[in-house]
């Protein structure tokens, strides 16, 4: 028989936070009490005003085609919200809704990609840009912030990982995994070196609603019309929302990126679904203050965990200002108790304390975990309490 697969998927890795979803699944089935610090959705329901919109729309059946590229009342809505939250002024023909921000994303590498183009991706990394980069036959370059630097790349390393091969750079903040948030500051000097060394920005925004403490959100695209007229604003309801299975996301920039995003989707996904496009309109349209309701949700369990991550043995945390993640460094903690590396004590994590985290190899920072605190307060507790005894438990001197 000829060879199954295309070169293109070969190398494909699959997503290392399902893997281990996966494993704690399988234990779980055999009865033992897992607690999932895995996943990447918030914990709560979409408010009841989106799901009696999306109800309305079908009783009054829409539920046929809409345009490819998405509702031209959604794309109001959207555009709207851009005007409302980021200051920023779009046409219809400047947005494309999409299969969530992840298709968006995947769309958006295929048509600015040519073969051996590369992207600099900054680490820690959400673990979808490298594949999606790789899937157009691009390259991902990956520039290293530490957590020294606060899990954030300077203008000075972008500026040394251009080649004239570089298309794009992404920056996404707030971060998955590590919660960091630029400030206005850093992205004017990010942008600095976009506009020097003509660079495409993807501006990945999804977790812009989740800001603790105060800490505000500055869209890239801001800055300048210059700025503007290079980043690619994207979006989506999934965590903002907590629409995670309704799968709208957006991007917002140049009219000729978003023509040609809009063609493919007209041969590859169509328009996203009709439903959940009406269900979006009220999203954005509609009252804010379930929005605000999760995120003071978020941020009072970030006040409670963080501190008592931060005080096991071996665990140095970041605190973070976005989204609802932790990264601790714990590769002294994996030494300590007797592990060749933070995979391995990750894995024993699951099995011997059964709570489930993500390694960070994943993310390019293999000496952290990522957990998740979009869970009850009661579970988060319970975790954290197992995963000290376990440390304290093996510790070697
Ligand atoms: C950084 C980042 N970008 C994009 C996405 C994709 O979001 P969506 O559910 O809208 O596809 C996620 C989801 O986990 C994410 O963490």
């Amino acid at each position: 028989m000829k060879e199954l697969l295309a070169n293109r998927v070969k190398s494909l890795t699959p997503s290392s936070t399902l893997a281990i979803t996966a494993k704690a699944n399988e234990l779980k089935a055999q009865g033992i009490n897992v607690i999932g610090l895995g996943a990447g959705e918030p914990d709560f329901n979409t408010p009841q005003n989106i799901l009696d919109a999306a109800i309305d729309s079908m009783n009054k059946g829409f539920t046929k085609y809409t345009p490819s590229g998405g509702l031209p009342a959604l794309k109001d809505a959207i555009i709207d919200k851009l005007k409302r939250d980021n200051n920023l002024s779009y046409n219809r023909n400047e947005v494309i809704v999409g299969i969530g921000a992840k298709h968006i994303l995947y769309t958006l590498f295929q048509v600015i990609l040519n073969e051996g183009d590369e992207v600099i991706i900054p680490i820690p990394y959400w673990v979808s840009y490298p594949e999606q980069v790789k899937l157009a036959g691009g390259v991902p370059v990956y520039v290293e912030s530490t957590k020294e630097q606060n899990y954030k790349i300077t203008a000075e390393q972008l500026r040394n990982a251009v080649t004239d091969k570089t298309k794009a750079v992404v920056i996404n903040s707030p971060s998955n995994p590590s919660g960091m948030v630029y400030s206005k500051e850093e992205l004017e000097e990010i942008a600095k070196v976009a506009v020097e060394k003509d660079l495409l920005i993807v501006s990945d925004e999804i977790y812009e609603k989740l800001l603790y403490n105060g800490i505000t959100h500055f869209s890239i695209a801001e800055i300048s019309e210059e700025i503007k007229a290079r980043t690619i604003v994207v979006n989506g309801v999934a965590k903002s929302h907590s629409m995670t299975g309704w799968r709208i996301g957006y991007a917002a920039g140049d009219a000729t990126i978003i023509k040609s995003m809009t063609d493919l989707a007209s041969h590859s996904t169509s328009n996203p679904t009709t439903t959940s496009q009406y269900a979006t309109i009220e999203a954005y349209n509609g009252p804010q203050d379930s929005v605000e309701e999760m995120r003071k949700a978020f941020e009072s369990r970030l006040e409670i965990i963080y501190p008592k991550l931060n005080a096991i043995p071996g665990f140095q945390v970041i605190k973070p200002q976005g989204a609802f993640y932790l990264l601790p460094d714990v590769s002294e903690a994996a030494e300590k108790t007797g592990y060749n590396s933070v995979d391995e004590f990750a894995t024993a994590l699951l099995t011997e304390a059964n709570v489930a985290v993500i390694p960070g190899s994943g993310f390019g920072v293999p000496n952290a975990i990522r957990l998740s605190y979009a869970t009850s307060l009661e579970l988060l507790e319970e975790a954290v309490s197992r995963i000290e005894n376990f440390v304290k438990s093996k510790w070697q001197n």
